[in-house]
């Protein structure tokens, strides 16, 4: 296992008895994870995911990837929440962050069904009329609006494009292995299909076929990012004491902290290619800490980017926040700093360090700073950004995030208020009641 976390810039704000009474509390929480027999535990698939996904599932997946990329430049993924941000989030991490000016043999992954803006599916349209494209419908109720509706304009376009027969041979749906509209279309089009188990909930679906198709799709080595969740899994059950177990220590000090009246955690980090994972993060613990009026706020920044917007808050608001980092110790590639004759932008006392050298002193820098400012730090660190680490990384904010839930006391694995909105919706649409 090869994450880090640390604590100790968060232990001014630490009252050491509460954190003794914590401590075992959370070794208790650990086993009722994994023996899965807590509160929503007929959603706890995820647990041992990592040791069930075989070779012959690596090996559909890899086939189906060769079947359509071949006529695809652009592959299309319609989902929303878990059935799309995960995805995202690793193949954001890991391609050129520049990838739409980069030519390689991979087709581009592009996203629909993440919203309803009229004008974003025009221009999405308005792509894919020149490009060869295929796409990816994923929900596992088969039933979300979103993604429904994307469907519906996304397989009208292909169908007019390519006509009814050859549209068929570009769609592939990720759904219930039983229920829902989608399934019901899937069945009767007979489109390639992948199940999403019923014991895993859509926010802890990335190490399905919902994620790991489309970043397949993307060129990247899933197998790589199974072994890293794996690595992870098998660390977490084989360490179920706080002080060798970092899982345990990040749940448990971000519950003392709220405890404590911090109630929103910035997850920051400096590498913009994490956005996306953070927003991964987002969803997760928002949809599944945030219920029964309690739960800790999961914000995100980019930093230093949000320096400049946020960290005149970060450094003096209202003291609400503590800040979890997820540090990037190496680059994959060095820029370093040319000397200018001239000198007069005065950074000659820079020439030859490198940007990571710098970025990694801004990083603690910001943190002292912080520190200062009374901002409890904590900090997960990575050796760098790819497969096999991100696969630790996922796993290692799954499990925390089930602990933290149980130690909130709510159900970690529903999500009753995501309805709400609907039903307005709904309501307002005059979408007809079915008896
Ligand atoms: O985590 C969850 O369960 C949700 O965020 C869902 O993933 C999201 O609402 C999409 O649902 P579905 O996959 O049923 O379309």
């Amino acid at each position: 296992m090869n994450i880090n976390f640390t604590f100790e810039d968060a232990f001014f704000a630490l009252k050491e008895n509460k954190l003794n009474i914590l401590k075992q509390i959370s070794e208790d929480i650990l086993n009722k994870v994994l023996q899965k027999n807590g509160r929503g535990n007929d959603f706890l698939g995820w647990v041992n995911l990592p040791e069930t996904i075989s070779e012959s599932d690596f090996e559909n997946i890899d086939k189906c990837v060769e079947k359509f990329s071949d006529k695809s430049e652009i592959i299309v993924v319609i989902g929303i929440g878990g059935s799309y941000l995960g995805a995202r989030a690793v193949i954001e991490a890991l391609q050129h962050s520049f990838s739409h000016f980069v030519k390689n043999d991979k087709p581009h992954i592009l996203y629909a069904g993440n919203n309803i803006s009229e004008d974003y599916l025009h221009d999405l349209l308005d792509v894919l009329n020149n490009y060869n494209y295929s796409m990816i419908v994923i929900s596992k109720s088969g039933t979300t609006t979103e993604p429904a509706l994307a469907f519906r304009i996304l397989k009208k376009h292909c169908e007019d494009k390519y006509g009814y027969e050859e549209a068929r041979n570009r769609i592939i749906a990720i759904t219930d292995r039983s229920r829902g509209a989608l399934k019901t279309m899937a069945n009767k089009e007979k489109y390639p299909t992948f199940v999403i188990p019923d014991d895993v909930g859509g926010r802890y679906s990335v190490l399905t076929p919902v994620g790991l198709l489309p970043i397949a799709f993307a060129g990247f080595n899933i197998r790589e990012l199974v072994r890293g969740a794996l690595e992870m899994q098998k660390f977490v059950s084989e360490n179920n004491t706080f002080d060798n177990n970092p899982v345990l220590q990040y749940a448990t000090v971000r519950n003392l902290l709220y405890n404590d009246g911090l109630k929103v955690e910035l997850m920051a980090s400096f590498e913009p290619q994490l956005f996306y994972f953070i927003e991964w993060y987002k969803q997760l613990f928002g949809e599944s800490e945030g219920k029964e009026h309690k739960g800790i706020f999961p914000a995100g920044a980019i930093f230093s980017t949000d320096l400049h917007s946020l960290g005149q808050y970060i450094q003096e608001g209202t003291r609400q926040i503590f800040e979890t980092v997820i540090a990037v110790e190496n680059a994959h590639h060095k820029v370093a700093i040319p000397h200018d004759s001239e000198d007069l932008d005065n950074l000659n006392y820079l020439q030859n360090r490198s940007i990571n050298e710098i970025n990694q002193i801004a990083r603690k820098g910001t943190c002292m700073a912080h520190i200062e400012g009374k901002v409890p730090n904590l900090r997960i660190i990575i050796p760098e950004i790819n497969e096999y680490y991100l696969g630790q990384l996922i796993y290692f904010f799954e499990i925390s995030c089930a602990i933290s839930g149980y130690m909130l006391n709510v159900n970690p694995f529903d999500q009753p208020g995501v309805e709400a909105y609907k039903t307005n919706m709904f309501k307002l649409l005059g979408k007809p009641i079915v008896k």
